[in-house]
């Protein structure tokens, strides 16, 4: 039976057990994170936790989390799960109260639970072995403060199931003014006349860690045109490749948008030098 962490204990996952009255469970009132790590190593630690930190504090719940003991915490909860490609989950609500009440209890602890779990193995260089995505495009009707990795999901989740219901992988996301925001659970990349596009940051969107590896990735690799910026929609009915990223996907290539197949129907070749740069600069942020 895997050991997993709650509240600052390593318990078999059976007795793992929490409050009904959490307000994790109540409100979806916490703060999350996906930390991918192979061959034992973390991918992006401090800036998972640098991210949830920023979470929890805008959200006012009083956590902080501490590197050298995350580091700590990662190391053992990989070594709960088989095999080279793992996903620390990290999950922190507000914590557990009497009654349910809307307003931040100022007396609680927050839940602070985390498990690993594995992850598809590093993407495959080989254009025909790659895993490679299909997605449908929906407006984003999720909330705006999608910015905040919250565990209220809802939004996401229902978009996502769009895409499931479609028989497709995912679901790309466009604004009120036809601008791409991202997808359910993803960034997205879009490559056109050798420019590689990405939404800018702001509230429309989670600043996903797998696009700062990435864009810093490319950028210490050299030679590639990248730009954050509005996307219309359409651009993608031009576009060469499609990507999208995520700490359990790495840079996946799209190749079919609302059934329309992108390129020649198989990752890309900036898809392939994006993603060997990843690969040779994942460790170093
Ligand atoms: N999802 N946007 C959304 C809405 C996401 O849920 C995710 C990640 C991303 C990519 O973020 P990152 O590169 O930091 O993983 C973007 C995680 C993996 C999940 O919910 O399981």
């Amino acid at each position: 039976m895997p050991q997993v962490l709650l509240n600052g204990e390593y318990v078999a996952s059976e007795d793992a057990k929490i409050s009904p009255m959490d307000r994790g469970f109540l409100f979806g009132d916490g703060i999350y994170e996906v930390i991918p790590c192979y061959q034992g190593k973390p991918v992006g630690l401090n800036l998972h936790l640098a991210r949830m930190n920023r979470g929890l504090s805008e959200i006012g719940i009083k956590y902080h989390a501490d590197s050298e003991q995350w580091t700590k915490h990662c190391d053992f909860l990989q070594s709960q799960v088989e095999g080279d490609a793992v996903g620390i989950y990290v999950h922190i609500s507000r914590g557990a109260d009497s009654k349910r009440f809307h307003a931040y209890p100022d007396h609680i602890t927050p839940t602070v639970f985390a498990y690993a779990f594995a992850i598809p193995p590093s993407q495959s260089l080989d254009r025909e072995k790659a895993k490679s995505f299909k997605v449908v495009t929906k407006e984003d009707l999720r909330w705006q403060r999608c910015h905040i990795k919250s565990t209220s999901l809802l939004g996401n989740v229902m978009h996502f199931q769009q895409g499931q219901d479609a028989e497709k992988d995912e679901v790309i996301l466009f604004n009120k003014q036809g601008f791409i925001t991202e997808a359910a659970a993803c960034n997205v990349f879009v490559v056109i006349n050798g420019e590689i596009l990405t939404p800018k940051l702001d509230n429309q969107l989670l600043p996903g860690i797998t696009r700062t590896i990435i864009l810093g990735s490319l950028e210490k690799h050299g030679g590639f045109i990248v730009k954050e910026q509005d996307i219309p929609l359409e651009t993608l009915n031009e576009a060469d490749e499609v990507w999208i990223t995520s700490s359990t996907k790495e840079i996946g290539a799209v190749v079919e948008v609302d059934g329309r197949t992108i390129g020649d129907g198989m990752p890309g070749p900036l898809w392939k030098k994006a993603q060997a740069a990843y690969n040779e600069y994942k460790f170093s942020f």
